[in-house]
């Protein structure tokens, strides 16, 4: 991480932060709008946690937010060849458990003027360091996302070594108690944060 470490300040996002900061525009008019207000609401219903980078030469502009949340990954109701896959990493006498610790990045975006600089990456390196760090209060053994079923958002995860939790579409609308015909809106994915915790 350089951009972030270097030239930006961590720190929980409230009301009072985004009233004296600019609007925070990102790529997605549902997210802008949910950094804008529908975050604090969350917050205080504890349904998610909103943090964000501000920039120290210009402590009003967001670089970018993400909300997490705790979750889980009910192993046991999925198909056998998912679940296979999402434990390829998990040793076996832990296999058949019926669910896997994990946090939701419930939203996360990076503001359009640093699109495409890689602060996302550097962004997703921080997540997944903070929950491989010792202090951790809680197990958390994968992080997982719900991306927009969209170009962008899908190779921006894959790229940071997600992978779909459901190969399949109709597999994942089962599991997600989805009733569509449609394509998904969203797709689950998942990292396995056992990956960098033994390097
Ligand atoms: C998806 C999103 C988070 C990506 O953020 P980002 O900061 O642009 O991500 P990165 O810069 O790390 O990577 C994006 C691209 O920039 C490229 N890139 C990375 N570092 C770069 C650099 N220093 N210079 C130029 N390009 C760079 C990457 O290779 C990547 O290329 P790709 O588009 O071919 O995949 C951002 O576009 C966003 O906020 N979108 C709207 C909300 C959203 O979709 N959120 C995710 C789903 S909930």
């Amino acid at each position: 991480m350089t951009f972030l470490e270097n030239y930006c300040t961590f720190q929980p996002l409230s009301e009072e932060l985004i009233n004296n900061c600019n609007p925070f525009i990102c790529d997605d008019t549902d997210l802008c709008e949910f950094f804008a207000k529908d975050f604090i609401k969350y917050n205080e219903d504890l349904f998610g946690k909103t943090y964000c980078f501000t920039l120290d030469n210009d402590p009003k502009k967001i670089v970018c937010a993400f909300t997490i949340a705790n979750d889980s990954i009910k192993a046991q109701l999925m198909p056998k060849s998912d679940r296979n896959r999402i434990t390829r990493k998990v040793s076996n006498n832990k296999r058949g458990l019926k669910s896997y610790p994990a946090v939701l990045i419930g939203r996360l975006g990076v503001n359009i003027e640093f699109e495409g600089k890689g602060i996302g990456r550097e962004l997703m390196e921080f997540i997944k360091s903070w929950f491989i760090d010792s202090n951790n209060k809680t197990g958390c053994r994968f992080l997982v996302v719900d991306s927009y079923n969209k170009e962008r958002p899908i190779r921006y995860y894959e790229k940071n070594g997600f992978k779909f939790i459901f190969e399949d579409q109709e597999e994942e609308k089962n599991y997600s108690g989805i009733i569509t015909d449609e394509p998904l809106n969203t797709r689950l994915m998942s990292f396995d944060l056992i990956v960098i915790s033994r390097n």
